[in-house]
């Protein structure tokens, strides 16, 4: 398989730029900048992107690369601090924009030269996207100018005896028209790729390297339901069939139906699985306690409880699965973020059972990338295109005391939501959307009489990474069928809001 290596100087659109290069169907890994040469050449890529930064590459201590990776007949892509250092260590000159004159920020109109093969078979203009203050002042000896802006007369540079590209602005964000362009003919035209990265190929390899090294033993699955869980269950049960337990811990918040949609989609296939029932003891545990932290705690310590007394009725077992995934990975290498909500992922239980290995067969992909192995897996699409869905569960989503009649409301609430969203054509287009239960109540009047009930307040929101987001603009007619049904439909409900607040200030999830 063709592997493209991307050399991270850290860059905000780092796994940004890894997802491009896999929807044109080539394999890439993202490596940070120091990774040592012997360790490149190992990985045996077939061209290197170097991505952004936030440096300047003339400060001291700068991130770099080892220069004799320019030594290694390669072609190279080196995006805004990646095009930089690019012509900085071959002899070029950076310096700091000068007040306005080539300081860019956000979109800007780009002029291009097509014979040069990165641009080839684009307009001579279109729009970029870009976010740099330094530019280069002097290109290295051998390159020469590909794209001008008006501003800055070196947005791009080429050296095509050498397969060496430079651009300043970013090709991996939408809003550089013919970016995703550019870093195609980067692939297919200068790199020579094939486009041999399918999930088809991916499923074949996984699940031949998976029964190898699983012969014979016994694996240990937590299945949430979620997409990467579920996705995770699907690939080991096909390397390694009955010797696969997974447990699915129903802690009775869950959606309507959603825990019998999930016993229905596993208990048919080559597995073993075991839903525990929990609902009561979660409750119990849950009653009178309103603090959200305090919620997740118990929610958290209760589900590895129930997990662990599972565990060991199926005695010991060699290998836990988890349902990891690469902006996880990714992500694991970078500092400690500031803890906001004490995130609960039932992967997370390594301690507390008996076994001797971890195994993680999504840890290389992204979640498009999962869900398009699930479907090649065949589980349902409900299943697969699932939106994301927390840990806790509806726990979170009713503010305040929970209790079982509120987390019959709130189902309700939330299924008539998904139900007129799915009608509407919309949920493909939405990120996340939901309902919560507010701790409200107000005076009403149904009939002739004076009702005093619960809040319902929806939610959508529009993200690719989930770190922010911007809440929906549903259509009115949408919101106002919604809101009719509800207040009709589920008794106990007499309102409706819908969060018309961006991430940040406010979080996703309400608790
Ligand atoms: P927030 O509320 O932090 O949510 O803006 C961002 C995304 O994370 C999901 N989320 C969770 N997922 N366990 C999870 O597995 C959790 O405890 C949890 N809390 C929030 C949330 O649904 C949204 O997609």
């Amino acid at each position: 398989m063709q592997k493209i290596l991307i050399l991270d100087f850290g860059g905000q659109y780092n796994q940004l730029i890894a997802r491009r290069v896999r929807e044109h169907h080539v394999y890439c890994e993202v490596l940070p900048h120091d990774t040592p040469l012997a360790a490149i050449r190992a990985f045996d890529p077939i061209g290197i992107i170097f991505t952004g930064g936030p440096s300047s590459v003339y400060a001291p201590g700068a991130p770099s690369v080892d220069p004799a990776v320019f030594t290694l007949g390669l072609p190279i892509l080196g995006i805004c601090y990646g095009c930089q250092l690019l012509a900085q260590a071959l002899g070029g000159r950076v310096t700091a924009a000068q007040d306005d004159a080539a300081r860019e920020y956000g979109k800007t109109r780009t002029f291009f030269d097509p014979s040069c093969p990165l641009f080839r078979g684009l307009p001579e203009e279109s729009v970029t996207w870009m976010s740099h203050g330094d530019y280069m002042a002097a290109v290295p000896v051998g390159f020469r100018l590909a794209a001008r802006s008006a501003a800055c007369p070196t947005v791009g540079i080429c050296d095509e005896s050498r397969g060496f590209y430079g651009v300043q602005f970013h090709p991996e964000v939408s809003h550089t028209e013919y970016g995703s362009r550019m870093l195609r003919n980067f692939l297919y035209e200068i790199c020579g790729a094939v486009g041999d990265w399918t999930m088809a190929d991916f499923r074949r390899r996984a699940v031949e390297r998976l029964r190898r090294e699983l012969a014979g033993r016994r694996v240990l699955l937590a299945l949430s339901g979620g997409v990467d869980s579920s996705v995770a269950a699907a690939l080991l049960s096909e390397a390694v069939g009955t010797r696969l337990n997974c447990v699915f811990v129903d802690h009775g918040l869950m959606r309507l139906h959603e825990g019998d949609e999930i016993e229905a989609a596993f208990s048919a296939r080559p597995l073993r699985f075991v839903r525990v029932n929990a609902e009561e003891r979660f409750l119990a545990r849950l009653a009178g306690v309103t603090e959200p932290e305090q919620k997740r705690r118990i929610i958290g310590e209760e589900f590895i409880r129930v997990f662990e007394r599972e565990a060991k009725k199926l005695g010991a077992v060699d290998c836990l699965a988890q349902g990891t995934i690469y902006p996880d990975v990714i992500e694991s290498g970078q500092g400690e973020a500031a803890v906001i909500k004490s995130h609960h992922n039932v992967g997370g239980l390594p301690e507390y059972v008996d076994f001797k290995e971890i195994v993680e067969p999504l840890r290389l992909l992204f979640k498009d990338e999962v869900r398009a192995l699930g479907r090649d897996l065949g589980l349902p699409e409900a299943l697969v295109s699932r939106q994301p869905f927390p840990g806790p569960g509806l726990g979170i989503r009713v503010i305040g005391e929970i209790t079982r009649e509120k987390l019959d409301m709130l189902r309700q609430a939330d299924f008539i939501f998904r139900d007129e969203v799915a009608k509407a054509g919309l949920a493909q287009s939405m990120s996340q959307y939901f309902a919560a239960l507010t701790n409200m109540r107000s005076v009403g009047v149904m009939g002739d009489g004076r009702s005093y009930d619960y809040a319902v307040v929806l939610r959508s929101v529009q993200t690719s990474d989930f770190m922010t987001a911007d809440w929906t603009r549903i259509p009115y007619e949408l919101l106002d069928r919604v809101s009719v049904r509800i207040v009709n439909e589920v008794r106990g409900v007499n309102r409706v809001f819908y969060d018309i607040t961006s991430k940040p200030p406010a979080t996703v999830e309400f608790e």
